[in-house]
């Protein structure tokens, strides 16, 4: 009797644990050595709201995701990006429309882990694209970065300030991933017209988060 209680328990953690599991996606390591020097990535970074219909590779996204917010202290959780009393109140979420090896829908980047968590697997773009006052730039992209605010983290030791400096995190993260995308040669624009609410919505963000910026990257046309 209790052995098969104990073979059921050990079925419902094994069965759990393989949901969980399934639901991380690995992502290729990052490369920290690249083809173009900062200088050249500063002088020929623009705004780029046109884009091929290619898809992104994963290898592509990982360095992306990497630039903007990836661990390169491990032992102190240190990021690519500055924040105030390393709080961390930014997440990036991804609207994934055109990327080797993902479904369309939406992630959540898990910077510790260099992974990404599926959120929900469905088409998304058209109702982000209509959030966004459709600015042919989301609708064209391979994947739409979303970099979310979670206010709770910082400002329980920084009070109001901590919302400025969530924003100003948000900035560092954005020219991160602009930078990166233009060393690999893909295009970016960040976006600030958009409906916050309706975002929130497509994505069902608790209520004290806020999304800040939109990234559509998508590749270059020939
Ligand atoms: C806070 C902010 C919001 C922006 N919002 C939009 C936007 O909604 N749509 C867009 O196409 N470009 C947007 N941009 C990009 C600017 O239009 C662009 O940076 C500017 O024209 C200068 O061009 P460059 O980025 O190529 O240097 C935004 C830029 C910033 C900094």
């Amino acid at each position: 009797m209790l052995s098969k209680i104990a073979l059921k328990l050990f079925l419902i953690l094994f069965l759990s644990s393989q949901v969980l599991a399934s639901n991380l996606i690995d992502l290729p390591p990052p490369k920290l050595k690249g083809e173009m020097s900062l200088e050249e990535a500063l002088s020929l970074r623009r705004s780029i709201r046109s884009y091929s219909k290619e898809a992104l590779s994963l290898e592509e996204l990982s360095q992306l995701l990497w630039a903007g917010s990836g661990i390169t202290e491990p032992r102190r959780g240190f990021r690519t990006a500055p924040s105030a009393g390393a709080l961390y109140p930014i997440d990036i979420y991804l609207f994934v429309s055109r990327v080797s090896g993902l479904k369309e829908g939406i992630y959540k980047y898990l910077p510790k882990e260099h992974k990404l968590e599926v959120v929900r697997l469905e088409p998304v773009l058209r109702r982000v694209y209509e959030a966004a006052l459709w600015q042919s730039s989301i609708f064209e992209s391979a994947v739409v970065f979303a970099l979310v605010a979670f206010y709770d983290r910082i400002t329980w030791k920084y009070g109001q300030r901590g919302v400025m400096y969530a924003h100003i995190e948000c900035g560092h993260i954005a020219q991160n991933v602009l930078l990166q995308a233009t060393a690999l040669k893909l295009g970016a624009v960040p976006i600030g017209a958009f409906r916050e609410e309706e975002i929130a919505k497509i994505m069902n963000l608790p209520s004290g988060s806020e999304v800040i910026y939109l990234i559509p990257v998508g590749k270059l046309r020939h």
